[in-house]
């Protein structure tokens, strides 16, 4: 039986693609049930109806609060029967009560090796630090932002001359990787899937 996921997105979707890609595969481990996107031109959306998957938008803008706006989320999830969430460039801080909901059945994929670089722009700080081992992180959500327990890691070199977009690119390589191999992990840790080690090292 596939587990049934939601995946929820903000933007490009290339995460929520890789995700896709690994459910298409028939040993894996998952199946999604839902996307929802926090806005409603992500292009995410369009690889989600290329895949028939059932797609909504729902935007903050249009609830009054963030309550509420998680309210409507966690209504759609539960209506789907997704039973794992999965963060997948989302854009959104949740309130600790949704969080609460779904904690060890949610997931977030983080742009840095956590927990260094927590936040936004993490690419450009990690250029700034001047570290020459950058990398992406796949982790249980916990309502500390950027702060739960670990699933994977990947790891890329930065080379001299980086900007942000030439290893913001490099990382998303490497997120794609670990992103399907994470979510094997926690959902079928005994599947060939998962029987990867959970720290990978691409590049150096
Ligand atoms: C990814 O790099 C993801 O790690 C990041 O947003 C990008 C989404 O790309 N997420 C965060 O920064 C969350 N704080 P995608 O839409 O192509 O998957």
């Amino acid at each position: 039986m596939k587990k049934p996921i939601a995946v929820l997105i903000s933007g490009s979707g290339s995460n929520l693609q890789a995700l896709i890609d690994a459910c298409a595969k028939p040993g894996y481990p998952a199946k999604i049930v839902l996307v929802i996107s926090s806005k409603d031109d992500a292009y995410g959306l369009k690889r989600a109806e290329a895949a028939h998957i059932p797609a909504q938008a729902i935007r903050y803008k249009d609830y009054p609060d963030r309550d509420a706006f998680d309210a409507a989320l966690h209504a759609a999830i539960l209506a789907s029967g997704a039973e794992v969430v999965c963060l997948a460039g989302f854009m959104r801080i949740l309130t600790a009560g949704f969080v609460e909901k779904w904690q060890g059945r949610m997931l977030n994929i983080h742009p840095s090796l956590l927990p260094l670089f927590k936040g936004t722009d993490t690419h450009k700080a990690a250029l700034l630090a001047g570290i020459k081992i950058h990398g992406c992180t796949v982790h249980y959500v916990t309502p500390e932002m950027d702060s739960g327990p670990i699933i994977a890691q990947a790891a890329v070199r930065v080379m001299p001359g980086d900007t942000p977009q030439m290893l913001a690119a490099r990382v998303l390589e490497a997120e794609h990787l670990i992103y399907p191999l994470a979510l094997a992990r926690v959902i079928a840790p005994e599947s060939p899937q998962a029987a990867v080690s959970a720290t990978m090292v691409i590049g150096i």
